[in-house]
């Protein structure tokens, strides 16, 4: 089965169990989905192996908490991911990332700017 991006409108029992292991650090009620709120997240064999929150506020978004499961790192899943996120919001003339809870900041730098972001002090923007 092949890599494909969704964006949740709901979660599933299992959507919800993958989702424990990208965010160990949230509680499932705490994800709130609407509109605005968003979650994209990348599924391969009905499993999610990464996800990240886009909050959308006119023509400005900014997402958060972007993390791909450990075990399937630098495959191309989080750049597939970041592309499809923005392709699916047209719209939007300007992207931003804070860098809060960011494990590494020498690697979210060189992904970033991969996915065509520029480096800031407190984080990317695009
Ligand atoms: N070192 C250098 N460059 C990198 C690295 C790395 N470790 N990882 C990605 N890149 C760059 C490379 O240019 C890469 O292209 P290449 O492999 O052809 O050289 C390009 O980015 C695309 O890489 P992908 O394979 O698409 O990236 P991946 O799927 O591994 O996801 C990510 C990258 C999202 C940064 C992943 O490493 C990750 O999840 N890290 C943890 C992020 C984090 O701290 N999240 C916590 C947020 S807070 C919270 O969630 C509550
Ligand atoms: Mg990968």
């Amino acid at each position: 089965m092949k890599l494909t991006i969704i964006r949740l409108l709901e979660c599933s029992a299992q959507d919800e169990i993958d989702l424990a292991k990208i965010w160990p650090e949230y509680f499932s009620t705490s994800l709130m989905l609407s509109d605005a709120h968003r979650i994209y997240a990348a599924k391969f064999n009905d499993r999610l192996l990464g996800a990240v929150r886009v909050t959308l506020a006119g023509s400005e978004a900014t997402l958060d908490s972007l993390r791909v499961r450990e075990i399937t790192r630098r495959r191309g899943v989080g750049q597939y991911l970041v592309e499809e996120v923005i392709r699916d919001n047209p719209d939007i003339t300007g992207w931003q990332m804070p860098n809060d809870g960011v494990e590494d900041i020498g690697v979210m730098n060189a992904f970033m700017q991969a996915v065509g972001f520029e480096v800031q002090s407190n984080g990317w923007k695009k």
